[in-house]
């Protein structure tokens, strides 16, 4: 019932049909294949199929649990997907990987250099639940770790991790949600881990919050805007009682 499944068709022969956009591996021997929305790799248990649409994900395919998996939930209460689809795929990437493994003599890929962002999703108030957003940019190959430190200890509740996403320079990127409540004690850093950089890459981030007002200083405001409001009803009660007066005297008859 998914109404876009003509278009999911359309891509999966398409992805199924497209030839290897890169395959290939570095000094940890890790070899990569990236197939449009289809990614495999041999480094560990990695292999990653998504399905996109207007450069968002939609779903992923769990390939332990051999399950879609809706990003956002409710999708799945609208549409389906049959995981196999993805499973073929994956087994496709799996196998061409091999042969370019063996066509390109395992030439070493080369580690990109991960850029790191951080930012929150709405504006800081102290107290305000609010969501950190650390923000992983240009990731080849797609093997990263990127964990969250308050105050240098590492947080591993309330993270959530988006999938590796394409992009059409065939790097990826990823992001990762760190739920948390803003307080002027506590600081954080977004730590990832790359073969790309020769040391974990650390990015702090810290609630800036304007200074509140000192009281002197707002006394002094308060003050201010009462004499200006004051001498402004002075002024202004002079300008009519001049207007009056003048307005009156032009209304006397002339001499004839
Ligand atoms: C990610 O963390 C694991 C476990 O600590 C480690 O073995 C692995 O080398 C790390 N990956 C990268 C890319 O640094």
């Amino acid at each position: 019932m998914m109404p876009s499944r003509a278009l999911v068709l359309g891509i999966l022969a398409l992805t199924t049909t497209l030839s290897p956009c890169r395959g290939e591996d570095d000094i940890k021997a890790n070899h990569v294949g990236s197939y449009g929305i289809t990614t495999y790799q041999s480094y560990g248990p990695n292999g990653q199929y998504t399905f996109e649409f207007d450069g968002n994900e939609e779903l992923y395919v769990d390939l332990d649990k051999k399950e879609t998996v809706w990003r956002i939930p409710e999708f799945g209460q609208l549409l389906t997907a049959d995981p196999q689809g993805g499973l073929r795929n994956i087994a496709a990437a799996k196998f061409n990987l091999n042969l370019l493994k063996k066509r390109s003599n395992s030439t070493p890929a080369i580690n990109e250099v991960p850029e790191v962002t951080v930012f929150p999703k709405s504006p800081v108030l102290l107290g305000q639940p609010n969501i950190l957003v650390c923000f992983v940019d240009n990731i080849f190959p797609p093997v990263v770790n990127i964990t969250w430190l308050r105050n240098s200890e590492s947080v591993t509740e309330t993270v959530y991790e988006t999938s590796f996403i394409t992009k059409s320079d065939h790097s990826f990127q990823k992001m990762s949600y760190l739920t948390f409540i803003p307080s002027d004690d506590d600081v954080y850093d977004c730590k990832v881990e790359h073969w790309g950089l020769e040391e974990p890459a650390l990015k702090h981030w810290e609630p800036k919050i304007p200074a509140p007002m000192s009281e002197l200083t707002e006394t002094v405001v308060c003050a201010l805007g009462l004499s200006v409001g004051i001498v402004g009803i002075m002024v202004g009660t002079i300008f009519i009682i001049q207007g009056l007066r003048s307005g009156g005297s032009s209304r006397q008859p002339g001499p004839l």
